[in-house]
């Protein structure tokens, strides 16, 4: 039986074991600029005994922005430090993976560029809050303004942009964020898409972005260095569909298509409660490539279900922020460091790259 130390292969992406660390936000990026600096390296590198890192939620473009200091990957500047961030995650030993985001509705106009409504698939606020810069404080969503159809290329080209920034700035692949009620999700889903024309009403319109955002994407990525990431049951975001068995169904017999290096699931709702045994186990069985279960594993958990089958490997959020060396932890049955939930959105090096190895805590 397999254990999560052992390799495995994601498509063209090669762990050398199956613990994996989620893409995490925590709003350190350079202000003004939104790109990645010196820490931000130093805090991956110490991560990269991990089996693959993925690196936190970045934009794809400036309207693609929900949070203070969170990166991009859209500018000259965000892919020169993300190319510090690369080369110090594989001066280490490790391997990262970008994760390509565009909030939708999650956002506010004062994250937005000219001070605009965020765009989404319908003008449907969003129940939820957003962290501004200025004045740094939690504020309501606002109202988004629907995307119109003429619009799609141009987001679609924003995605593709993207990809190849990941490319320059040397990551070994990327994931496509789909989930956690963000802008594709918000297309895929009937709680957030009232839309009449081909990217709305049943769920191939539905579904229509995601896939043409993945076309763009394996045209500049080989499709098993591109992952994707899929909540079916999360509430994260206000995001509600009315049948996510056949929604997400759906487009998961559509990336059978692409032989991507991973599907990364969600198991239930977003940092808190599991979807039924059952529902989890209907859905990856849809998938016919690598799967990353992730959602409040502990080891334990984690060790079971590599070794039943039921996923390729785990990914672990907020056990890696407070333990960069969670493998090391996990295999000897060493006790965690606890996290500090007061630092982990925004500030400097405290929480962030001062959290002991096992040697220090010693
Ligand atoms: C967040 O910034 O709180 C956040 C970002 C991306 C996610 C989930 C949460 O997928």
């Amino acid at each position: 039986m397999p254990t999560l130390f052992d390799p495995i292969h994601l498509g063209e992406l090669q762990l050398p074991n199956r613990i994996v660390m989620a893409p995490l936000t925590r709003d350190r990026a350079t202000p003004g600029v939104d790109a990645p600096n010196a820490l931000n390296a130093e805090y991956y590198a110490q991560r990269a005994t991990a089996g693959l890192l993925i690196a936190e939620a970045t934009q794809i473009s400036p309207e693609g922005k929900g949070y203070a200091w969170t990166p991009g990957i859209y500018s000259d500047a965000q892919v020169e430090g993300w190319t510090q961030v690369t080369q110090a995650v594989h001066g280490a030993g490790g391997r990262i993976v970008l994760q390509l985001w565009h909030v939708g509705r999650i956002s506010h106009t004062s994250l937005q560029p000219g001070g605009a409504a965020p765009v989404s698939a319908s003008a449907i606020p969003a129940k939820a809050k957003v962290f501004i810069e200025n004045p740094p404080s939690f504020a309501d969503t606002s109202t988004p303004r629907a995307l119109e159809l003429g619009e799609i290329p141009r987001l679609i080209e924003d995605y593709r942009r993207a990809a190849t920034n990941a490319k320059a700035a040397g990551f070994d692949g990327i994931e496509l964020h789909a989930a956690n009620g963000y802008l594709l999700q918000q297309f895929l889903c009937d709680g957030t898409n009232r839309r009449t024309d081909e990217y709305g009403g049943p769920v191939a319109n539905r579904a229509r972005l995601i896939l043409q955002v993945l076309d763009a994407l394996t045209s500049v990525w080989e499709p098993g260095r591109v992952g994707i990431r899929l909540s079916p049951w999360t509430k994260f975001g206000d995001i509600s569909d009315s049948d996510p068995a056949a929604t997400f169904g759906y487009v998961i017999g559509e990336l059978n298509r692409y032989g991507l290096a991973y599907l990364h699931m969600i198991e239930g709702d977003t940092g808190a409660g599991r979807a039924s045994d059952s529902e989890i186990a209907a859905m990856r069985a849809l998938f016919i490539g690598p799967y990353i279960a992730n959602n409040g594993y502990d080891g334990a958990m984690a060790s079971e279900r590599v070794a039943s089958g039921a996923a390729d490997a785990v990914a672990f959020g907020r056990p890696f922020i407070a333990n960069p060396d969670l493998v090391l932890r996990l295999r000897t049955g060493a006790p965690l460091n606890p996290g500090d939930p007061s630092t982990y959105y925004g500030g400097g090096a405290h929480g962030y790259t001062d959290y002991p190895f096992l040697a220090q805590a010693a």
